[in-house]
């Protein structure tokens, strides 16, 4: 590639700017990431090129007036109105909604604009809905159309549908009519001129970008951006583009299951961690209100290696089934796999269960699950992890509660085997209340959590409350 003196060299990992072409980047350590873009002008107007002293506007924080500057707009769907913050999209704001093909984006998005267009021509008072502009790069306006017809949209007249790729064209349609929500699937599909390098390039997708994010910030109107993420999860795309939106969404799902996580990983107006719940169903995307019992409703109960925990998802404490299998190993190295689980965790409290309960898993392969195709990120469920490991191993089921129901297991496991308090224990154990079960197995504390809340202190005391057989 010719080297011309305005390129920058740009890491696809995590955005960092180089001006020449080296083999591992500074910032983040990854190697060969580099990638060679054209840097043109295409931060918004006013950089007349002769340079002009600038004044900040400065403001004393006593005299700074409260409150938002900034609207929201219900999405119509209070599963993704709660991981955006509570009240939907806000005003001038760019998502990202990032997730591997056939997830479900453009079905979610599709949803989405109907619900949006539909509040627009109903004028419901303060839901602020509206016209909307449903640019796809992929597909053909007729397809769009077909799906949200089949979807069961009712008035569709204030969606507007285009199949476009030039972002010079959906910026100065922006800039001549108001949208209340502007939706561009997929970021990868577009291109700006003068750029070189096709549509998902790393330098196309960073012009598109900007110049995209420029236009909604200019005129105040949401804008969703859909990013594609390969199966590893190293396309230049979505990495980079982080950096650059105000709000990052990440929709996930098991191929084989129905059930769809919508998780904010990055949120200027509102925590993250939050998750949305949906199924995906002949009719599209149906919002899930009950996610323990639907996590729930294939639990076998009574059966060796599976074990109920309760793990907090944002504010929302969520039961999950975890499942374990401990078989014998014929190799020199025992497997142990981890799904929906991190690996190096489960490594770990093999290693205490080997070494505090004498567990004699050094020939035994073990397979840890988590149903339904959740990602539990948090200590909460080393507990449960570890009493499925040693139900399976032991092939002795849990004992249940007087209704029949498994008993929940819940906390962290250090190091000595001893069982650790986890963040909104209380929280947690009310939710299991809730939906009807009756023992709750946790960390000991001077705090005891109420009725059917058993505390012990460490595995060995969880081994002889919640597996009969010893
Ligand atoms: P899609 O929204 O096209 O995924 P993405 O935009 O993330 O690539 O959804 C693709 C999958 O969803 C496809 O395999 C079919 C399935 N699907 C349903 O099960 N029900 C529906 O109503 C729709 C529209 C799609
Ligand atoms: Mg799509």
């Amino acid at each position: 590639m010719a080297k011309k003196k305005s390129d920058l060299f740009v890491c696809s990992e995590c955005g960092n700017e180089y001006g020449k072409w080296v083999g591992q980047c500074a910032a983040c350590g990854a190697w060969n990431s580099l990638k060679e873009v054209q840097s043109v002008m295409s931060r918004g107007k006013g950089g007349s090129g002769r340079s002009v002293v600038k004044k900040m506007s400065l403001e004393r924080l006593d005299e700074v007036k409260e409150g938002k500057d900034y609207t929201r707009l219900a999405s119509g769907m209070g599963e993704l109105d709660r991981v955006l913050g509570g009240e939907g999209f806000v005003s001038g704001s760019v998502v990202l909604l990032a997730g591997e093909p056939g997830v479900g984006k453009s079905t979610l998005l599709g949803q989405v604009a109907m619900k949006v267009g539909l509040a627009g021509v109903v004028g419901q008072e303060g839901q602020g809905g509206g016209s909307v502009l449903y640019v796809s790069g992929e597909e053909s306006v007729g397809q769009v159309a077909g799906r949200l017809k089949r979807l069961g949209g009712r008035d569709l007249s204030s969606v507007v549908l285009a199949s476009e790729s030039s972002v010079e064209a959906i910026v100065s349609e922006i800039e001549q009519k108001a949208y209340s929500l502007v939706i561009v699937d997929s970021i990868q599909t577009m291109e700006v001129e003068g750029v070189t390098g096709s549509a998902g390039s790393v330098s196309q997708i960073r012009e598109c970008s900007a110049a995209l994010i420029a236009v909604a910030k200019r005129s105040n109107v949401p804008m969703v951006l859909v990013g594609h993420v390969t199966k590893e999860g190293n396309i230049a795309g979505p990495r980079l583009l982080e950096h650059m939106v105000d709000v990052v969404l990440w929709f996930e799902g098991d191929r084989n299951s129905d059930l769809r996580f919508l998780r904010g990983v990055k949120n200027r107006y509102g925590a993250t961690n939050e998750i949305g719940l949906f199924r995906m169903e002949g009719v599209g995307l149906v919002e899930v209100s009950n996610p323990s019992e639907v996590l729930l409703e294939d639990q076998q109960i009574g059966v060796p290696g599976s074990v109920v925990t309760v793990i907090m998802e944002g504010t929302r404490p969520l039961l999950v089934e975890i499942q374990a299998l401990v078989v014998h190993s014929g190799l020199p190295m025992p497997r142990r796999v981890a799904s929906g689980f991190d690996y190096n965790r489960l490594q770990t409290l093999v290693a205490v269960l080997m070494k505090r309960l004498n567990l004699n898993l050094a020939e035994k392969d073990v397979y840890v699950n988590v149903v339904g195709g959740l990602k539990i990120r948090e200590p909460g469920a080393d507990a449960a992890v570890c009493a499925a490991i040693l139900s399976a191993f032991r092939d002795t089921p849990l004992q249940s509660d007087a209704n029949g129901n498994s008993a929940i297991v819940v906390g962290e496991v250090g190091l000595l085997g001893e069982l650790r308090r986890v963040m909104n224990l209380d929280l947690r154990v009310k939710e299991c209340v809730r939906l009807g079960y009756g023992k709750v197995v946790g960390p000991a504390g001077k705090s005891v959590v109420g009725k059917g809340y058993v505390g012990v202190k460490g595995l060995r005391d969880l081994a002889s409350k919640v597996i009969s057989g010893k």
